[in-house]
């Protein structure tokens, strides 16, 4: 199931936007892109195929920025995934959105990418019959908690452990209202 034959070049405009940066849906093209700003903004890594396998299960909410006047450069990324967990009021398995990554290159912060990055994924990942989004953050990660906080995530529990290097994570949830 291939991803680029379907896609539709489809430039999301906004008043809010940042003009001098485009959003559109990642294509197998960018891949080396996002990974390139994944590796020089977060400690976790993932392998190519990773990406891939994400970008083929879950296109409408793997979005990318790009610089208007370079469109070769994507300074930010996010993907979504659904997870599936029991339910604990039925038989059936519960769907959440899980934020797998966000990103922004670091010369191009604060200027609201994050946030477009984020109001476009989330009604994209909805469509796939979710109950609500779910996400971790490093408990030090001060920037991404308040973007978070800022599009109504609320943090639910402490993850112990939750990284390689034992820092604890914050999983936080945003309910449908
Ligand atoms: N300090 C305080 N608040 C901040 C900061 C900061 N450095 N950065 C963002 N915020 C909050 C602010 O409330 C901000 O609104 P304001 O600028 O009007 O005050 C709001 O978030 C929106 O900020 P954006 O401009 O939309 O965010 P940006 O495009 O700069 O990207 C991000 C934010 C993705 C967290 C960026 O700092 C980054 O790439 N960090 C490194 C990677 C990372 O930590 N990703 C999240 C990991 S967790 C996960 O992926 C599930
Ligand atoms: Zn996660």
């Amino acid at each position: 199931m291939g991803t680029d034959k379907q896609f539709k070049p489809k430039i999301f405009t906004n008043t809010d936007i940042p003009s001098d940066y485009i959003f559109r849906r990642c294509t197998s093209k960018d891949l080396d892109g996002v990974i390139e700003v994944n590796e020089a903004e977060l400690p976790e890594d993932y392998p190519y195929f990773f990406y891939k396998s994400i970008l083929d299960h879950y296109p409408e909410s793997f979005l990318v920025a790009l610089e208007r006047n370079n469109l070769n450069n994507v300074v930010g990324y996010v993907m979504w995934r659904i997870e599936k967990t029991p339910s604990l009021s039925n038989l059936k398995l519960d769907r959440k959105g899980h934020l797998v990554s966000i990103a922004v290159s670091e010369e191009h912060r604060r200027k609201k990418i994050a946030t477009v990055l984020l109001n476009k994924s989330i009604p994209a990942i909805r469509k796939h019959g979710i109950s609500s989004y779910v996400l971790e953050v490093r408990i030090s990660n001060y920037s991404a908690i308040e973007l978070y906080k800022k599009l109504n995530f609320k943090i639910e529990k402490i993850k112990e452990n939750y990284y390689r290097d034992g820092e604890n994570a914050y999983y936080m949830v945003k309910e449908f209202k």
